[in-house]
C-alpha cells in the first residue's frame, strides 16, 4: 500500500464524510438529534458550512435514524450532495465504507470524516489538519483533545515515536488505558487509497460488537503506514453534542463566538452573557445592542442603530439609526432612524418608514406605515396602509376581520385620527383628514373632511345631587 502525494503541488482532491445515521437516544426527543438547533442553525447545518469552507469535491452524508428528515435538511443545507443509506451492520466503521463506495471509482484524492454532532468545528481547525495531513506522509492524521477527563471517549494510545499506534475505545480500554488524557474527536482524514484497503479488514469483535472506524489505525500502522495527529487548541471545538445539556452549553460558546466577532467588527454589546445572536445576522458599524437582546434568523441591522434590552427580532431588518426597545417582532422592516417601543409585537408584514414610529402597546401586522407616520400609543393595525405624515391617535383599531374574511384599511397622508378610533375595514380615509374622538369610522372618509360619528353630548345638571337624593336611606 502506497499513499499517494501531491503532484506539481496542487492539492488532492478532497472528499467530506459526515457521519449521521446514529440516533441520538440521549437526547430524547421526537427530532433526530443532528436537526436540533444551535444559533439559528441545525447541528448538521454547522458541520455542512464547515465542510463547504473546505471547497470539497465530494460531500456524503450518512444516514439511517429518521433518514427522510435528515434527508430534507442536508439537501436544502447543501443541493448536490450525495446522501448514503447505511445498512443494518452497526459502527462508524461500516458507515464510513459504505460512504466511500459512493464516491467516484477513481477518486484518488483525501477522505476527511465529520460527525453530524460536532457543530462547533471551525473550517480554520479542520483546514490545519487537512494543511498538516497534505504536508505529511501520513496515511491517516487524527483531530484529538487533551481532555482532563477523557470518559466515553475512544484514547489515543502512541508509541515511542510519538505516531498513533491505535485507538481504544472507552468500553474496550484496560485501566491503564482508561487513564490516557488524549481522546479521539472523531475528526480524521485518511487518504482514499489506505482507507479503501484498510475498511473491509474492520471487525467487530469488540465489547460493543460494532465495526469502528478507529481500528483503521492499528489497521494501517499494520501495514508499516504513519498515523499523524494533531491536539485542538480548544477541547470544546471537537465537543460532541449528546444531550440537551451538551447542545446548551454548545449554544453558550457558539453564540459567544458570534457575540465577539460583532465585537470586534464595531457593535456595542453591553452585556454577552444574555445577547443571543444567530449565525445569519449582520450588525452595522457603532450599533448598540442592550442586555437582553436575541436576534434570531436573517434579520440585519443597520449602523448607529440601538436596540434592546429584552427585545426579540427574528428574520428583520433594522434600518441606520433606528431604536428598538423592549420589543417582539418577526419578519419587519424598520425604516432609518424610526423607533418602536418600548412594549410593542411587530407581526409579519409590518413595514415602518424612515423616522416613523410604532410605540407603547402597539400591535402591527401586514401594514406598511410611510415615512414619518406615528402610531404612538395601545393600537392594533393590521392589513393596513398609511400614508406620510399620519398620526393615529391613542388606542386607534383597525376592524380588520369580520370573522370569515380580513379587509384591509386604507389611510392616507397627514391623516389625524382621535384617541379610541375603531377603523372598520374596508375603509379608506382620504389625505389631510381628521376622525374626531371615539369615532367608530364605518364609511370612507373624504380627503380633508372630519368625521365624527358619536352622537352629541348631552349634559344632565346636578346628577350627583339628584343621585344621592334617590338613594337616601328609608326615603
Ligand atoms: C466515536 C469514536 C470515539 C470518539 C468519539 C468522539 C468510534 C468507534 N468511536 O465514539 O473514538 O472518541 O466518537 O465523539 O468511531 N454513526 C453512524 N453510523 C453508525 C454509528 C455512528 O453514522 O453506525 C455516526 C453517529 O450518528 C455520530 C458519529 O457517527 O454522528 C459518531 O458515532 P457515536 O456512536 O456517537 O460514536 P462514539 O461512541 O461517540
Ligand atoms: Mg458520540
Amino acid at each position: 500500500m502506497t499513499v499517494p502525494q501531491a503532484q506539481d503541488g496542487a492539492p488532492r482532491p478532497l472528499a467530506v464524510v459526515v457521519l449521521a445515521a446514529g440516533q441520538g437516544t440521549r437526547m430524547r426527543s421526537a427530532t433526530p438529534k443532528v436537526l436540533h438547533q444551535i444559533s439559528g442553525r441545525t447541528l448538521i447545518g454547522h458541520v455542512l458550512t464547515t465542510a463547504r469552507e473546505l471547497s470539497p469535491e465530494h460531500v456524503v452524508v450518512v444516514v439511517r435514524h429518521e433518514r427522510d428528515a435528515v434527508v430534507a435538511a442536508v439537501t436544502d443545507a447543501m443541493p448536490g450532495l450525495t446522501v448514503v443509506d447505511q445498512d443494518e451492520i452497526p459502527g462508524t466503521g461500516r458507515a464510513v465504507e459504505l460512504a466511500v463506495a459512493a464516491l467516484p471509482g477513481g477518486f484518488d484524492g483525501d477522505v476527511a470524516v465529520l460527525s453530524g454532532d460536532v457543530p462547533l468545528l471551525d473550517p480554520a481547525t479542520v483546514g490545519a489538519l487537512l494543511a498538516q495531513h497534505r504536508a505529511s506522509s501520513a496515511a491517516a492524521t487524527l483531530l484529538t483533545a487533551a481532555l482532563a477527563d477523557a470518559t466515553g471517549y475512544g484514547r489515543v494510545v502512541r508509541g515511542g515515536d510519538g505516531l498513533v499506534d491505535r485507538i481504544v475505545e472507552q468500553a474496550d480500554a484496560t485501566p491503564e488505558e482508561r487513564l490516557i488524557g488524549e481522546a479521539n474527536s472523531g475528526t480524521y482524514v485518511f487518504a482514499a487509497s489506505a482507507l479503501r484497503t484498510a475498511l473491509p479488514r474492520i471487525g467487530s469483535s469488540n465489547a460493543q460488537g460494532e465495526r469502528y472506524l478507529t481500528d483503521v489505525v492499528s489497521i494501517l500502522r499494520a501495514e508499516g503506514l504513519p498515523v499523524a495527529a494533531t491536539v485542538v487548541d480548544d477541547p470544546m471545538t471537537v465537543a460532541g453534542v449528546n444531550d440537551r445539556v451538551q447542545l446548551a452549553e454548545a449554544e453558550r460558546v457558539l453564540n459567544a463566538r458570534i457575540v465577539r466577532a460583532h465585537q470586534l467588527a464595531g457593535v456595542t454589546v453591553r452585556d454577552p452573557q444574555t445577547t443571543w445572536i444567530d449565525v445569519d445576522v449582520t450588525i452595522g458599524r457603532d450599533s448598540e445592542l442592550l442586555p437582553g437582546t436575541q436576534l434570531r434568523g436573517a434579520t440585519t441591522i443597520g449602523e448607529h442603530a440601538v436596540v434592546g434590552p429584552n427585545t426579540r427580532l427574528t428574520d428583520c431588518e433594522v434600518g441606520d439609526l433606528a431604536v428598538v426597545s423592549r420589543s417582539e417582532a418577526t419578519l419587519a422592516v424598520i425604516g432609518t432612524s424610526a423607533s418602536v417601543g418600548p412594549f410593542a409585537y411587530l407581526r409579519p408584514g409590518t413595514v415602518l418608514g424612515a423616522a416613523g414610529k410604532i410605540g407603547t402597546f402597539v400591535e402591527t401586522k401586514n401594514t406598511v406605515i410611510g415615512k414619518g407616520s406615528k402610531v404612538p400609543h395601545l393600537s392594533y393595525v393590521g392589513d393596513a396602509e398609511i400614508g406620510e405624515g399620519t398620526n393615529l391617535g391613542a388606542s386607534t383599531i383597525t376592524a380588520n376581520y369580520d370573522g370569515v374574511r380580513k379587509h384591509r384599511t386604507r389611510i392616507g397622508s397627514r391623516v389625524h385620527t382621535g384617541v379610541h378610533n375603531s377603523l372598520v375595514a374596508p375603509v379608506e380615509i382620504g389625505d389631510d383628514a381628521t376622525i374626531g374622538a371615539g369615532a367608530v369610522v364605518r364609511k370612507d372618509v373624504p380627503p380633508g373632511a372630519l368625521a365624527i360619528s358619536v352622537a352629541p353630548q348631552r349634559n344632565v345638571e346636578d346628577w350627583a345631587q339628584r343621585a344621592a337624593e334617590r338613594t337616601e336611606p328609608g326615603a
